[in-house]
């Protein structure tokens, strides 16, 4: 195995680390998985923006200034995901943004009595379905696909439910908990031949993986951009409706910002037709500002390089929990197959949320390493190109190594905190 600092020396991508704040260089952040770093130039923009077009220009600065936001941010969005810029709206979250979607997709398939997911999707996406088809659309059923492994899904068993009586399938491109990978190519090209509407989550996926949502013929897609797209703690999300399905399908939300003529305050309802029909309320300027540092440093840095980067980082931390942590009973959590893996790496362990409590607050003095936890058993150990080096996943499989063997978990509690 080549050593972590010899990788580090010879790593392209290296000198981006510098541009995020890092307060405290002893603190080793494993979590960009779940909340991307700050941005330094974020801080700057931010900044200014309250002062100069919030403090002195007042109402002024829509016109100037925040009129335009969204569009920029949806643009650049789309770049990283494949997409056109007129098929892109940022704003809103992505639990909202998927029930938007799924409504107009359930609506638009009324004769279609199917919805298809599966088991290993993110908790909000379940829970919406589930809440469209009891509060909305009683006469729909949702197959959820199972996973043998809480690993992997049998894309094969999804493609064998998508007929002509499927209406929507909904899935994450890459799993929350396992990091497993759809082949999204695969999976759209099925949903096409049997006329099903498919519907990614790209959470997961947007700035870490590849995307590429028109050449693979997606319908839709929603996604959040405060991950490996570092935008903030509850950052704006987006969401992708394929061009030609913009003017076919309805957003149930009727807001005045998504209304043709939002300053003509008619009292009579008329959407825009374009991708602008997704807004509903007024903009989040603040935040929807912050997202776009985050954004340059993806289009700069290149999405191909950053997985390239990527998935030697995983590659690596799988060889290094298959010599140093499997012997102290960890298993791999996330699939082995590159193609099939996202950028985060799972390990699990039945005390796994002790060692993630003692990786977070050592008592012993030893560096603070930030991974996080999902029940029953993961630590998601996440690589974030952009400012993971190959010694922070060294140092966090070394410090894992020595909580398992010197069984310093044992003096944690197992209650659990309210963000894990
Ligand atoms: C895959 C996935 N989908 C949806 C969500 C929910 O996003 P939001 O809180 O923006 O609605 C998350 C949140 O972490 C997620 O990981």
């Amino acid at each position: 195995m080549q050593s972590a600092l010899d990788l580090d020396r010879r790593d392209r991508l290296a000198g981006f680390r510098k541009r995020f704040a890092i307060h405290d260089d002893r603190i080793l952040y494993l979590d960009g998985n779940s909340l991307g770093r700050l941005p330094l130039k974020t801080v700057e923009l931010v900044e200014s923006l309250i002062h100069r077009e919030w403090g002195e220009r007042l109402i002024r600065s829509w016109n100037e200034r925040w009129l335009d936001l969204p569009g920029r941010i949806a643009a650049k969005i789309a770049s990283i995901i494949g997409a056109e810029k007129d098929e892109v709206f940022v704003g809103d979250s992505t639990s909202f943004n998927l029930y938007k979607l799924a409504f107009g997709a359930l609506r638009y398939h009324s004769g279609r009595s199917k919805i298809v997911t599966d088991s290993l999707n993110f908790p909000s996406d379940l829970y919406i379905l589930e809440g469209l088809i009891r509060n909305h659309f009683p006469d729909r059923t949702l197959e959820t696909v199972g996973s043998d492994d809480d690993i992997h899904v049998d894309e094969q068993d999804i493609e064998d439910r998508l007929d002509a009586n499927t209406a929507l399938v909904a899935l994450s491109l890459v799993t929350f908990k396992s990091s497993f990978m759809y082949d999204m190519a695969r999976i759209s090209q099925k949903a096409r031949e049997s006329g099903t509407l498919v519907l990614w989550d790209l959470s997961h996926a947007a700035g870490a993986v590849p995307v590429h949502l028109k050449d693979t013929h997606a319908d839709l897609a929603v996604g959040c951009t405060y991950k490996y797209l570092n935008g903030g703690p509850g950052a704006p999300a987006f969401l992708y409706v394929r061009k030609e399905l913009q003017e076919k399908l309805l957003n149930p939300v009727w807001g005045w910002f998504g209304h043709a003529k939002p300053f003509d305050f008619s009292p009579v309802y008329a959407p825009q037709s374009s991708i602008e029909k997704y807004r509903v309320g007024t903009p989040a300027v603040l935040s929807l500002a912050a997202v776009e540092p985050g954004l340059d440093m993806i289009l700069e840095a290149g999405i191909d390089n950053i997985r390239e980067k990527s998935l030697a980082q995983s590659r690596f931390l799988l060889d290094l929990i298959r010599e140093y942590l499997v012997p102290e009973g960890f298993t791999i959590g996330t699939p082995e197959a590159d193609n099939h893996r996202g950028s985060h790496v799972s390990v699990r362990h039945p005390e796994g949320y002790r060692i993630n409590r003692a990786m977070i607050e050592p008592g012993d003095g030893s560096r603070q390493i930030i991974p996080d936890f999902r029940p029953p058993d993961n630590i998601r150990l996440g690589v974030a190109p952009l400012y993971t080096s190959f010694s922070d996943l060294f140092e966090a499989v070394a410090r894992m190594k020595q909580i398992t063997g010197e069984k310093l978990y044992e003096s944690y509690g197992t209650e659990k905190l309210r963000v894990t």
